[in-house]
């Protein structure tokens, strides 16, 4: 743990794409601050490793094994979470993919990997806050956070232009929901990773000459870490964050602002 104060005590969370990566690091800091949290993930697998992890923090939680791209699977996973715990007050709505060599520049870009891309980014990404807006409202409000990206905002994934549209997607709805939210208490904001250290770039970090490229534009010469990502969520998670309306905590070493 960071700190002494633990910042989420009591908090019922829930957490797409909990079994790597950023949200399985999120799941785990905001355990260590008393939080519970419900694990949402496509891979079972991942899932059960993330809750073996949970468990060293004594952490409360629920296994939710469903694709954030199918409507049922979504509904039922929040249903179940408000039935054991009735109610949820934090939903970090997370999961995404990135297709890298079949994600391609539209001139080449096929329809089903377009399709697939914006299935799961910005499709799943519209159903889980569908469902998140339902339970935050039944417990009278809440934080609803989105996962963002640089992508979002500027060309910087050459080539990957599905990702690119969908990320840009998500940072619309993201605002938009925000707006119309905030007067029930639902605070809805974002959190924009830059290059990190998680099991989405193994490929590029495995490749020198790649990473190197990338490293170029981030003036901080490093990858940023899963963790460092999870303390702005749980910034926006609590209740300290009660004026932050429609924002985006930019974690990215610098590649945003050069
Ligand atoms: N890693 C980065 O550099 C970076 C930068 C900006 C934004 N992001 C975004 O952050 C989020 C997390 O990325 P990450 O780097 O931790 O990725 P990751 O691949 O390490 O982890 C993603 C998790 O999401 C799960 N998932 C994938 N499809 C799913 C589905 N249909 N339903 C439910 N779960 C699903 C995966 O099983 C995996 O556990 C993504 O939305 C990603 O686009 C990542």
């Amino acid at each position: 743990m960071i700190t002494d104060v633990r910042r989420l005590e009591s908090k019922r969370t829930l957490v797409t794409g909990a079994g790597g990566g950023i949200g399985r690091a999120t799941a785990l800091r905001f355990a260590s601050e008393g939080a519970r949290v419900a694990l949402l993930d496509v891979n079972e697998e991942a899932i059960g490793e993330t809750a073996e992890l949970l468990d060293t923090v004594d952490g409360q939680t629920i296994d939710l094994l469903a694709d954030v791209s199918q409507e049922p699977q979504v509904a039922a996973a929040i249903d179940r979470v408000l039935a054991e715990w009735d109610g949820l007050d934090v939903v970090v709505a997370n999961a995404g993919i990135e297709l890298q060599g079949r994600d391609a520049a539209v001139d080449a870009l096929d329809l089903e990997v377009w399709q697939s891309i914006v299935d799961v980014n910005l499709t799943g990404m519209f159903l889980t806050c569908k469902h998140a807006v339902r339970a935050l409202r039944a417990a009278g409000g809440g934080a609803l956070i989105c996962t963002v990206s640089p992508t979002s905002l500027y060309a910087l994934g050459p080539g990957e232009h599905a990702y690119s549209a969908s990320k840009a997607g998500v940072y619309g709805l993201m605002r938009v929901m925000a707006a119309d939210y905030a007067g029930e208490g639902i605070r809805v904001n974002g959190v924009m990773p830059g290059f990190t250290a998680t099991p989405m770039n193994d490929p590029v970090i495995a490749n020198p000459g790649e990473l190197e490229e990338v490293l170029a534009n981030v003036p901080l010469k490093r990858p940023g870490t899963a963790e460092e990502v999870a303390a702005a969520m749980v910034y926006l998670a609590s209740d300290e964050a009660a004026y932050c309306i429609g924002g985006t905590i930019v974690v990215d070493g610098g590649m945003t602002a050069v």
